[in-house]
């Protein structure tokens, strides 16, 4: 199973097209196979990056384009419903079993409600998902019914994930228009974003330690979160 014969599997773009129909009409932002497709190629370049092998890019390509099938489902759980959605689906597949349940875990723990990063796949798969911002995602035209999410990712013209090896970061650098959207707008979706991977920190037996700083110059803002362990450049957030 490759990333380029999933992107052509029916099942998978049906589940991605009544997923996110479902979700235009409950008014949430765009969640479609161009979303998950960005998600895959950033979730793949974050691996690349940081020297993870041609196997491990693939996989998280394989989950990025799946990670948000189980909005079919429900929007609740859609983690969940996607990961058991993706598992009858790869099963049909020579994916070898060891793949399948870690792209499994990886959709399963996707979403910042219930999930978290448990290993390098769902760390970028989560780190690509939870930063595409972009003014496109925004499907309600009419500005004055705009919810809080829709003036995040409306309020953002210009977006760039940044990945400095030397210093093991990885930045979103967003320029924000802050008559759309404030500040403290911004980081009240973000911040809950982010919790999903500072979750992490409870785990005793992973040295690594965390840094999140934010930068606000004016309408910038500049999120980094960089986590090192002691044994690799890890990713992450
Ligand atoms: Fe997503």
């Amino acid at each position: 199973m490759t990333y380029d014969e999933i992107k052509k599997n029916k099942e998978v773009c049906e589940c991605l097209k009544k997923g996110n129909e479902n979700l235009g009409v409950l008014g949430f932002t765009d969640h479609s196979a161009a979303h998950c497709t960005m998600v895959a190629k950033r979730a793949a370049y974050i691996l690349k990056k940081f020297g993870y092998s041609e196997s491990d890019i693939e996989m998280v390509k394989i989950a990025g384009f799946m990670h948000d099938i189980g909005n079919v489902v429900n929007r609740s759980r859609h983690a969940e419903y996607g990961a058991i959605l993706a598992n009858e689906i790869l099963k049909e597949t020579d994916m070898s079993l060891k793949d399948r349940i870690t792209v499994v875990s990886a959709i399963g723990h996707h979403d910042e409600s219930t999930g978290g990063a448990t290993d390098p796949i769902s760390a970028a798969l989560i780190i690509a998902d939870k930063t595409d911002v972009r003014r496109n995602r925004v499907r309600n035209k009419a500005k004055e019914n705009f919810d809080i999410h829709d003036r995040v990712n409306y309020a953002v013209t210009d977006a760039a994930l940044k990945i400095n090896m030397d210093k093991k970061v990885i930045a979103l650098n967003l320029q924000i228009d802050t008559k759309i959207c404030s500040m403290y707008e911004y980081f009240e979706i973000f911040l809950g974003r982010m919790m999903i991977l500072m979750n992490r920190l409870q785990t005793p037996h992973e040295a690594f330690w965390m840094d999140i700083s934010y930068w606000i110059e004016r309408s910038h803002i500049r999120i980094i979160i960089r986590r090192l362990t002691y044994y690799r450049a890890f990713l992450v957030l």
